[in-house]
């Protein structure tokens, strides 16, 4: 059955506009606004994008009051357990589960492409050895374009899904080189014996000098981040993705744009702040201090890793990565007080009023930096972490709506600046 149109009516004209309702195949109902400006002379307005739908896609499900993830209908639980992050990129990139020949095929494409062109190399070894390596990424996947300017024809759907499968291969290849150019090491070649996480932990910690054994904890560990990672609907380093593809701009500038946005402290450099946070606190009895500072309105401070703009209940991956975080650390054999530290700060905070009320609970990054850490991975690599997984969320969105091209992206404003006046002469000023 489908829904009756909404009826807008302006009360100042007695004009009125039907309003389509729109369902998404999990039924959640969406009111489509397009006709209001040309029927009604209005503009909506709704800073942050909380209230609207800006696309329809097929690829990755949230409801938020529920705690459910799902990529191509696949629960983030199933998938967590049981698939991996190449697996995982073909389902995003394709829509269904590969067949094994299929993956095979895929493994081999993604393989093929781990190298990255020498002089990219020259052109990381430009920055200063202590750029943040978020900043060296976005440079250097948007020059991509310029080593790769004789296949980007958008046109033609070979060279995009071409473009898509590089920078997947090439993300862990190019995180790496921003890392050793930073530590003063040789260049790194992938070592495309070794599976895709395996490949990327070589590259980034193994030295001319001595054989590198990849722990293999490690690199299931890394497997299961970049799968929790991959891909969540319309958040804002996507969003900035689709915006700046919307446009026609080439893949590469586009995911150099969801790499910019996806660095700041609200979005993915929350991991890399989680861990500044929890340091800063220092020790369990901090913990009520920094819990009044969070909830008081004159201080900016803010608790990072908690709070979500969809979810309004545990972040599912959240679950996944806490009890991976416990599994990593006993596993290593390593201990580390921080992990205590946030575990008590969650306690507090999920029994206090002000977060109980605003539905505040842990988010993906509150844990993940405790695993990265016990990794080895320095704090300012964590969001370089987030980036490589999203990477494949990234180019599976901008695959979705090249394939279904949509008018460019461009919100208007409710202008609030001065009204038309007279250009004065500055000797009159
Ligand atoms: N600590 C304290 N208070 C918070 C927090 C927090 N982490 N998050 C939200 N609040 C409060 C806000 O002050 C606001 O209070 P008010 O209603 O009294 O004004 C209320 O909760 C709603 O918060 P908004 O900022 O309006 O929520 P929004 O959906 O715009 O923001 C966001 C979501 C950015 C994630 C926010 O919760 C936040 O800043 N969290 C900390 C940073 C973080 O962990 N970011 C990672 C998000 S996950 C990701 O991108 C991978």
């Amino acid at each position: 059955m489908s829904d009756k149109p909404l009826i807008l009516t302006d009360p100042n004209t007695d004009r009125s506009v039907e309003l389509p309702v729109i369902r998404g195949s999990e039924g959640e109902p969406t009111i489509d606004i397009k006709a209001v400006p040309s029927k009604l002379g209005y503009f909506t307005y709704d800073p942050g994008y909380a209230a609207t739908a800006s696309c329809t896609s097929s690829i990755t499900f949230i409801d938020g009051n529920r705690g459910i993830l799902r990529y191509r209908g696949f629960p983030i639980e199933q998938l967590a357990e049981k698939s991996t992050f190449p697996e995982v990129a073909y389902l995003l990139l394709h829509g269904e589960l590969p067949s094994r020949s299929q993956y095979d095929e895929f493994l081999d494409d993604i393989t093929y492409h781990t190298m990255v062109p020498e002089k990219l190399n020259t052109f990381i070894s430009g920055f200063h050895y202590d750029a943040h390596p978020m900043a060296m990424m976005a440079g250097v996947v948007g020059s991509l374009a310029a080593f790769y300017h004789d296949r980007l024809d958008m046109s033609d759907p070979a060279q995009r899904m071409l473009a898509a499968k590089r920078m997947i291969a090439k993300m862990p290849t190019i995180a790496a080189a921003c890392y050793r150019h930073h530590m003063g090491w040789p260049t790194a070649y992938p070592p495309n014996a070794l599976n895709y996480t395996e490949r990327f932990l070589h590259m980034m910690f193994s030295v001319p000098a001595e054989v590198y054994e990849v722990n293999p904890v490690a690199a299931r560990a890394f497997d299961l981040l970049f799968i929790l990672h991959a891909d969540h609907e319309q958040n804002a380093s996507t969003s900035t993705v689709r915006l700046v593809g919307s446009t026609g701009a080439n893949p590469y500038a586009c995911v150099a744009a969801g790499i910019s946005a996806l660095w700041g402290p609200a979005h993915g450099g929350a991991n890399e702040a989680v861990l500044n946070m929890l340091e800063a606190i220092g020790d369990v009895s901090q913990v009520p201090t920094y819990i009044d500072r969070a909830k008081d309105k004159d201080d900016p401070f803010r608790l990072m890793g908690f709070g979500h703009r969809v979810y309004k209940n545990y972040d599912p991956r959240a679950s996944i990565i806490r009890t991976a975080a416990h599994e990593v650390l006993a596993e290593l054999g390593a201990r580390d007080p921080l992990m205590d530290l946030a575990m008590e700060l969650e306690r507090i905070a999920l029994e206090d009023d002000y977060f109980v009320d605003k539905r505040l609970y842990p988010n993906v990054d509150f844990y993940s930096g405790i695993i990265y850490k016990a990794m080895g991975i320095p704090k300012s690599m964590f969001t370089v972490m987030f980036a490589i997984a999203r990477t494949v969320g990234w180019v599976s969105q901008w695959l979705e709506q090249a394939d279904h091209p949509t008018r460019i992206g461009r919100p208007r404003q409710v202008y609030s600046g001065p009204a038309e006046r007279d250009y004065i002469d500055i000797g009159q000023r």
